[in-house]
């Protein structure tokens, strides 16, 4: 049995990224992809956001059925009634609570006290508990809130009905250190910690998120929050990918597994890449396009007498072709269908047919077609149907 569940967040917190939306039609792709990659829970949405929210979260809730589909809600009725409206048909259904715990939100964004922030996280998770089986509370910009208060707040949730705690890094402030100290603190200090799930949800502006999920990770944390392709507000989240890839490379160290299928990551990226045209940077860990590829003459040399030389990851591991072939104009039907099988992409043959005229006129435009560029073909192709 897995030990460290993955909290897929891209199409919530992913979606939040500037200049990103994404249709129904859109999301609904995603979402049967994360589930082929095995997530363990989708976060579908904010279904009190708006009407599109609403109902792509409850199309998806309705879809699938191998993942637990979540929505995100303030700490208030109205948002908790339409997260369950949204959610009630889903396999599985959670919520996903959250309110701000730091002086500074507080202060500014809430204006409201200590006991009144308590007051509002218990009622909102009592009144949730009436309707969901599972709750997460997300204490928001948790890492710049005071610790006792952190632990006292967390306790109240727990008694009102949480069954899981999600600590965020809301600002991205926190170095791995720090933020292994707070789970160890909430572990010595929450007397009802043990009978939930801690959750760990990292952003990115200081370049630390994986880094830090992992020292959550090795402090108890047992659910990991993440986006495909690290895409999230601002910088950016938690890369699922790199955190998934680091437990696995790096078992020695972490003895720590997830239920992710590894091999359907880097379809999973070209998608969320395609869909969100949040093309994914060249030297990006595990799915950017120089993550196999060496150029120095000693690399080289070291690569071809033994890869293990200069590559802690084979490409294969992660879906990607150790094959070299181009596909450029020159290439023939043969080709170009046995890369879409390659690809993982079940066509039938009348649709190749028509895939391959696609192909062809766009090698009249570009010199060498790319994974990607076929993704998109066959994205195209599906999304006009
Ligand atoms: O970053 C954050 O604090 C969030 C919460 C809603 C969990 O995304
Ligand atoms: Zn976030």
């Amino acid at each position: 049995m897995a030990k460290i569940k993955i909290f897929d967040t891209t199409l919530r917190d992913g979606e939040q990224s500037p200049g990103v939306n994404l249709n129904l039609s859109e999301k609904i792709l995603i979402a049967e992809q994360l589930e082929k990659l095995n997530v363990d829970i989708i976060e579908a949405g904010f279904p009190a956001a708006s009407k599109g929210d609403f109902m792509s979260v409850q199309k998806i809730a309705q879809t699938i059925k191998n993942s637990s589909v979540t929505g995100l809600a303030r700490a208030v009725q109205s948002d908790i009634d339409a997260a369950w409206e949204a959610l009630k048909d889903g396999a599985n259904p959670r919520i996903h609570v959250f309110l701000a715990t730091s002086p500074i939100h507080r202060e500014y964004k809430l204006k409201m006290s200590k006991e009144q922030v308590v007051e509002r996280a218990v009622s909102a998770v009592k009144y949730a508990s009436q309707k969901f089986p599972i709750i997460q509370w997300s204490a928001e910009d948790a890492c710049r809130t005071e610790l006792p208060f952190l632990a006292e707040i967390i306790e109240e949730v727990i008694q009102a009905g949480a069954n899981v705690i999600n600590i965020p890094d809301t600002v991205g402030y926190i170095n791995p250190y720090e933020y292994g100290k707070i789970f160890q603190y909430l572990k010595n200090n929450v007397p009802s910690i043990n009978k939930v799930c801690l959750s760990t949800h990292c952003h990115d502006d200081l370049g630390m998120a994986t880094a830090n999920s992992l020292a959550a990770i090795e402090n108890g944390a047992t659910q990991v929050e993440c986006t495909i392709n690290g895409i999230g507000e601002r910088a950016g989240n938690a890369a699922l990918e790199e955190i998934a890839v680091a437990l696995h490379i790096r078992n020695d160290h972490y003895k720590e597994t997830t239920r992710i299928n590894l091999k359907e990551i880097s379809r999973t990226s070209s998608l969320v890449s395609e869909l969100t045209g949040m093309v994914v940077p060249g030297n990006k860990a595990v799915v950017g396009r120089n993550a196999f590829a060496h150029e120095s003459g000693i690399h080289q040399d070291g690569v071809l007498k033994e890869k293990t030389t200069y590559e802690i990851i084979s490409p294969e591991l992660v879906g990607y072709s150790s094959n070299n072939m181009v596909l450029g104009k020159h290439s023939g039907s043969h080709a170009f269908k046995s890369r879409l099988q390659e690809l993982g992409l079940e066509i039938a043959d009348n649709d190749v047919k028509e895939l391959f005229v696609a192909f062809k006129e766009l090698t009249d435009h570009k010199k060498e077609i790319t994974d990607e560029d076929i993704i998109a073909i066959v994205l195209e192709k599906k999304l006009s149907k």
